[in-house]
């Protein structure tokens, strides 16, 4: 860094000094690169109080005799002139090289396209089980909810499932670990199915009773292209006075023509549940070929949807309700089927793979 030197003359050594001053402004302006830099600089050059021009003015101009005053005093002026140029325009170097830096950073391309951000579509399993909710709300139906684990009273018990009805068996029920040293009823499983919620909407509500259930329900199942553990349900029971097995008959009806259209028939043939009395299977004709046989029916004309039936008496045991005076019915449905059949999709695990190959199909 520069030095003022005391002059030993005020010819040879006076020129030596300042063109040694002028060089030395020069190199260490040059070597500034930031704010702070220039500011040092400025402050070390042209401070009032002992900056470079200050002192110049003390050791070369007021220690100058009388005859060289004039001579000492031109070149001073000169040179301050000179290092207040050099520092002006470093600081403006500065100053324009962090604006176009900033420039440069902010800089956005205009004619770039934009980002375009893809909207989600509903899942086509959600979208089938809304729809299907959709046709029952209409009819006056609200909607019930229930847990995802369950209990062995809910799940079985109360639905009357004999103790050791097959249903029970781990074969197809997943339970929850180390529950042995719980009562049979307390223990938790995951759902079976969505029946449960029946038992729990019964418990809360007054007769009269329209609700349906929707919601995922867990199988000790090993997944191939019908199977999958988990899986979506949609329930439905109606309790009142005088519910019939027609009224039942017309609900299911009037739902699947809802959903697959008017020309649309049911058939109901004798099957078994333990919480209904007369049990039914309801098949439609087949939405794809009208009856006539094809791929989806199997050749047979018909496809196998649900599962339904009058409540049982017992069930109205559980849940405090008067059989004498009351009657209802209940259905329940898978709803992978239902969307396998209507987007024609042939392996259930497609439902459950997240592969947005698959997914963005529906969208
Ligand atoms: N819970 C039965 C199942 O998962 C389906 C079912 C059948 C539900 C008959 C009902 C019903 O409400 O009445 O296989």
């Amino acid at each position: 860094m520069y030095n003022v030197p005391k002059l030993e003359d005020y010819s040879a050594a006076l020129d030596k000094a300042v063109n040694e001053l002028l060089a030395a402004v020069e190199t260490e302006a040059q070597a500034v690169a930031d704010a702070k830099a220039c500011e040092e600089l400025r402050n070390r050059w042209m401070a009032r109080k002992n900056g470079v021009l200050t002192q110049i003015n003390d050791l070369w101009l007021k220690a100058a005799p009388g005859p060289n005053k004039r001579d000492v005093g031109q070149r001073v002026n000169q040179i301050r002139a000179k290092v207040e140029e050099t520092i002006e325009a470093t600081q403006q170097r500065i100053a324009g090289s962090s604006a176009d830096a900033r420039l440069k950073a902010e800089m956005i391309d205009i004619s770039l396209p934009g980002i375009r951000r893809s909207l989600g579509v509903k899942h086509p399993v959600l979208k089938v089980l809304d729809d299907l909710i959709g046709v029952f709300v209409k009819m006056g139906y609200s909607i019930a909810e229930g847990p995802e684990v369950e209990s062995d009273y809910y799940n079985f018990e109360a639905l009357n499932f004999p103790p050791n009805h097959p249903a029970r068996d781990t074969q197809d029920t997943l339970f929850i670990a180390n529950q042995e040293r719980r009562p049979q009823r307390d223990r938790l499983l995951l759902r079976t199915h969505t029946s449960p919620v029946q038992i729990r909407s019964m418990e809360k509500l007054k007769p009269p009773v329209r609700v349906i259930c929707p919601g995922k329900v867990h199988r000790n199942d090993t997944p191939d292209a019908t199977h999958y553990p988990v899986f979506h349900q949609i329930e439905g029971l109606c309790v009142d006075t005088n519910i019939t097995f027609a009224d039942l008959k017309g609900t299911l009806e009037h739902a699947m023509q809802s959903l697959f259209g008017s020309n649309v028939k049911t058939s109901f043939r004798p099957s078994f549940f333990p919480f209904t009395e007369p049990s039914v299977e309801v098949s439609i004709s087949c939405p794809f070929c009208g009856g006539k046989g094809c791929r989806p029916c199997k050749q047979s004309g018909w496809i196998e949807l649900l599962g339904a039936g009058m409540v049982d008496p017992n069930v109205y045991g559980f849940v405090g309700y008067d059989p004498a005076k009351l009657s209802g019915f209940a259905f329940g449905m898978g709803i992978e089927r239902l969307a396998m059949m209507s987007y024609n999709v042939d392996d259930i695990q497609q439902f459950f793979y997240g592969d947005m190959r698959f997914l963005e199909q529906f969208a």
